[in-house]
């Protein structure tokens, strides 16, 4: 390990791991769901640190957990795999039968009607919405000594997921639509103990009042935006919705309300909650390493946010971009990838079963002692001369396979430009040095919301 490595900051303590008693007394893999209730991270022990594979039997179901990077690569790349079907009873409230849901012939259908939204000539048009929500959050913060960047980031994303996909700006509709988001991935997101004995989707979903409860208001929400676009549509497409609304499928029917409204709530909590949290992390760990904000501060004052018109403007930051994955193997925003074998298979010598569960979780694996140096330090420059992070088999915080995130270009071209715009302005610090310990439920988010200082820069 080199001087510099070990110098650097060490990120916060992880969340609280207790014994491996899996497979074990019943009141052991009670306390274990109860755990993972409350933080889904709750469940790793030391030693799936070191291991590349772990199987278990959980609440009567086999499962295994595999961190070894080409096995899960493979799993993620694999046919024989799907969601979980359990997956959708927390997903679904405010997903519907979307993009993140759908199998098969419906994916497939799908993913080609959605993938023209997400090309890199499509995200370069969408640049300005980006410079536009950086601009914006950096002025809603001037004068301001103190913030909480948490919130003021989900406000700033949700603006860029609204203005770039749905060409509306977030006024005081758009804030009740990131609140409602907020509250269900800290309340209902989380899994209970329901989701841990049920077998199907749809067991005793009956008994989740505020999943149902929420989900319905949040569905009404994204049916309003629909109708007013509807009310006032576009004279040619422009957007995420044109494209919806514009949809024909083979036999020339449009879509359905139902799709157009589930795709559309995807999109909206897919997009802003995962690009949010990542700029909270980032900026948490700049402001532990004050050293390295002022390089990047240094990089960003010499190729000003406001100029960004093509992707290739981005080239200017390459430690912006290192700091952004250096972050996201810390903090892995989805952190959890969990599959279902729908066939038999054989996985690293061991016989996998239909219906057996296989956990990937980004957490471990980049933070794993075999496969990164200096695991849990923030080493951005790890990655400076590794423009496309996507060839590091231990690194993938976007997914992997035919099913990877669809939105990786936007949020990583976003966030970017976003952090950019805040960076050019202040000088960020911590008011307190309570650690921030990682929750999970669906994403990876802070268990507060600390206050961080605002100076301005001169
Ligand atoms: C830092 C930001 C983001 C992270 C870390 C992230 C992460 C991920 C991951 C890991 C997956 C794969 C899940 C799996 O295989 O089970 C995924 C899928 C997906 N993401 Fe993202 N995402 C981000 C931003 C976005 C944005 C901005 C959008 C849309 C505007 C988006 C839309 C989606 C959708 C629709 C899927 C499902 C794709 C499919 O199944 O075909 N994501 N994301």
């Amino acid at each position: 390990m080199d001087a510099d490595v070990r110098s650097a900051p060490l990120i916060p303590p992880a969340p609280k791991v207790h014994p491996r008693q899996l497979g074990g007394s019943f009141v052991g893999e009670l306390r274990i769901a109860l755990e993972m209730s409350r933080n889904l991270m709750g469940a790793w022990c030391e030693e799936d640190f070191d291991n590349l594979f772990t199987p278990y039997v959980f609440m009567g179901q086999p499962g295994m957990v595999v961190s070894d990077p080409a096995a899960a690569r493979r799993i993620l790349s694999s046919p024989n795999y799907v969601r979980p079907v359990k997956a959708a009873r927390s997903v679904r409230p405010i997903a519907g039968d979307g993009l993140l849901l759908s199998e098969g012939e419906t994916w497939r259908r799908q993913r080609k009607s959605l993938a023209p939204v997400f090309t890199p000539m499509a995200v370069e048009g969408l640049l300005p919405h980006f410079v536009a929500a950086g601009a914006s959050l950096a002025e809603a913060l001037s004068g301001h000594a103190r913030a909480d960047l948490s919130e003021a980031f989900h406000h700033a994303t949700l603006d860029a997921v609204l203005s770039a996909l749905f060409s509306r700006r977030a006024d005081a509709q758009g804030d009740q639509l990131a609140y409602m988001v907020r509250r269900y991935m800290e309340g209902p997101a989380h899994f209970n103990l329901m989701d841990f004995v049920s077998r199907g989707a749809d067991d005793l979903t009956f008994l989740d009042v505020e999943r149902r409860r929420q989900g319905a208001a949040w569905f009404q929400a994204v049916e309003h935006l629909i109708a007013q676009r509807q009310a006032h549509p576009h004279a040619e497409a422009r957007d995420l919705l044109d494209r919806l609304l514009a949809a024909r499928d083979e036999d020339g029917a449009p879509l359905s309300n139902q799709e157009i409204r589930d795709q559309c709530g995807t999109m909206l909590v897919a997009g802003f909650e995962t690009t949010s949290r990542l700029l909270f992390w980032a900026t948490y760990l700049l402001a532990l390493d004050p050293a390295t904000q002022d390089r990047l501060r240094a990089e960003v004052l010499a190729a000003p946010a406001a100029a960004v018109r093509t992707l290739d403007d981005l080239q200017a930051w390459p430690l912006m971009r290192s700091v952004l994955f250096e972050t996201l193997r810390l903090y892995p925003t989805a952190p959890l990838l969990a599959r279902e074998a729908i066939g038999p298979d054989t996985v690293m010598g061991h016989a996998v079963v239909p219906g057996q569960i296989i956990t990937i979780s980004p957490w471990l694996i980049h933070r794993h002692r075999k496969l990164w140096d200096a695991p849990t330090a923030f080493v951005p420059d790890r990655f400076i001369d590794q423009p496309h992070p996507w060839g590091i088999e231990a690194f993938l915080p976007f997914g992997a396979g035919p099913r990877v995130c669809i939105g990786a270009s936007f949020a990583l071209a976003e966030a970017q430009i976003v952090l950019a715009s805040l960076l050019e302005r202040f000088e960020i610090g911590l008011v307190s040095d309570r650690p921030v310990i990682p929750i999970a439920s669906i994403t990876l988010g802070p268990d507060h919301a600390p206050a961080f200082t605002l100076t301005p820069v001169s």
